[in-house]
């Protein structure tokens, strides 16, 4: 079928229409009709074009702000139903990997496409843990941000600051490459997280201990002090093993969408992934959950709580936690992320804040302001609550949600790059501004 040339479908042949998998298109300006290919559900815009009313016209576009109902490439790598609150990594439930699996062998599977074999997980883990130190100059970089810089602002600027220790990192074609940028970028975000936490408290820094796991070496790099070998709280360990796992990767979100628009344009990428962290720092993205505990203390108490929805109801706040752009549904993960809450209770002690959470809960999922609108508890309204009680301050809650998203950040530049269908990232317009018009000089402007 050849999509530049218009094919007039006549209108009687409506039931050998219906059985093409296509879309007649009757353009009423003109009276011709086109018939448009549909493949997985969608049609390609590429294919409107042909839609003119005079020849020399530019042809059809869509209109779509925010791409809410444009899908920008094919993948294979995680799948979401929004309403039925299904997330899938390669093909597994979020649930099953949160129960049986690990960060880093999660982290293998969105890279790789299949369960690493014992041999090949331990040749993983082996890289990334040897991957763990920074450069001693990158100490030099944090210490000059003030002690109260928000540590997002500060890992931003150090994974960026990598690309200028890894040259060899713009060989993006070169598998060799990409492979040991993906052990330095996931074997050092824990670390550049840690030294910032670290800098903001005036501590010096704690090194990696290659015989801790990935979660445990990052505790260790954040809460050592003067003991020689640190051992981290196996349930905390757990927790924040589970808590990477569940924010591995989610899809086209915002700053996946970052990250293959940067990346498309060649870049290396650890410029890529400072793109992607700094769209992830949003209040209404990565940085939500530090905005749901602020949220919290401000209302203070659950007998606040329904003049707090009052306020959210009549536009003035927003519940922060709560709503998707995808999920429509209760976020599976914020299911898991509830229970993990309690296990990490059982041991730091019970976060007073949880029934103020408990409470706005309740009332959204009753309240038909909420329920007409689908909005459920996203992954970040209980997360900030048990990093909390871990310890970590609220400006470090984005930094954790960074962490394991590298790993699916990774995963969808590289099949950016492979996709054979792809290319630098340039969206069109319309552009509605000022006709051509003539330079006014000073004296004559009014
Ligand atoms: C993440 O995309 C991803 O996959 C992201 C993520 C990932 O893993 O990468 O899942 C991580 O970012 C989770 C989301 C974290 N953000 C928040 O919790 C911030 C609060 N949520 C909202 O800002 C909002 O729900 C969004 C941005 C998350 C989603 O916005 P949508 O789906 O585009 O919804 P919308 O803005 O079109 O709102 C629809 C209606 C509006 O009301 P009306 O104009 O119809 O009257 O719902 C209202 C909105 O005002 N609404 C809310 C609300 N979210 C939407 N009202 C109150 N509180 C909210 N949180």
């Amino acid at each position: 079928m050849n999509p530049t040339k218009p094919i007039v479908a006549p209108a009687s042949d409506k039931t050998n229409a219906a059985r093409r998998e296509s879309l007649t298109i009757t353009d009423n300006r003109t009276g011709r009709q086109y018939e448009v290919p549909v493949q997985h559900d969608t049609i390609r815009a590429i294919d409107l074009r042909q839609i003119k009313v005079n020849e020399d016209d530019f042809g059809m576009m869509t209109y779509d702000p925010a791409y809410t109902n444009t899908a920008s490439c094919i993948s294979r790598i995680t799948f979401i139903d929004g309403d039925k609150g299904i997330l899938r990594y390669r093909g597994y439930p979020i649930e099953e990997l949160a129960e049986k699996s690990t960060y880093l062998e999660t982290a293998y599977l969105i890279l790789h496409g299949e369960l690493p074999t014992n041999a090949q997980l331990e040749d993983w883990t082996y890289h990334v843990t040897h991957h763990t130190f920074i450069h001693e100059s990158i100490k030099k970089f944090l210490d000059g941000f003030h002690y109260d810089a928000h540590p997002m602002g500060m890992i931003i600027s150090a994974v960026a600051a990598l690309s200028t220790f890894y040259p060899d990192a713009k060989n993006i074609f070169d598998e060799d490459s990409r492979r040991k940028q993906t052990w330095r970028l996931i074997g050092k975000m824990p670390t550049l997280a840690a030294f910032t936490y670290r800098h903001s408290l005036g501590m010096p820094y704690a090194y990696p201990d290659n015989e801790l796991s990935y979660p445990g070496n990052f505790l260790n790099m954040l809460f050592r002090t003067t003991e020689l070998k640190y051992r981290p709280n196996p349930t905390l360990e757990r927790a924040l093993d589970v808590l990477f796992i569940l924010h591995a990767d989610h899809e086209q979100n915002c700053s996946t969408s970052a990250m293959r628009g940067v990346g498309s344009s060649h870049v290396d990428p650890y410029s890529a992934i400072a793109a992607a962290t700094a769209a992830l720092y949003g209040p209404l993205h990565g940085g939500a959950n530090e905005a749901v505990l602020r949220m919290l203390l401000e209302i203070g108490s659950v007998n606040r709580v329904p003049d707090y929805i009052k306020q959210v109801k009549s536009g003035e706040q927003k519940l922060m936690g709560f709503g998707h752009c995808v999920y429509k549904n209760y976020d599976p993960r914020a299911k898991i992320v509830k229970h993990i809450a309690y296990e990490v209770f059982d041991v730091m002690g019970r976060n007073p804040l949880i029934d103020i959470a408990l409470e706005c809960e309740r009332i959204a999922l009753e309240d038909d302001y909420f329920v007409k609108r689908k909005l459920y508890p996203n992954v970040d309204f209980y997360t900030g609550l048990i990093y909390q009680s871990m310890g970590f301050p609220m400006t470090m809650f984005p930094v954790l949600f960074a962490i394991p998203r590298t790993s699916g950040w990774i995963a969808q530049w590289q099949e950016m790059l492979l996709d054979p269908e792809q290319k630098i990232a340039r969206p069109r317009q319309i552009y509605l501004g000022s006709d051509e018009r003539s330079y006014i000089p000073m004296d004559h402007r009014g």
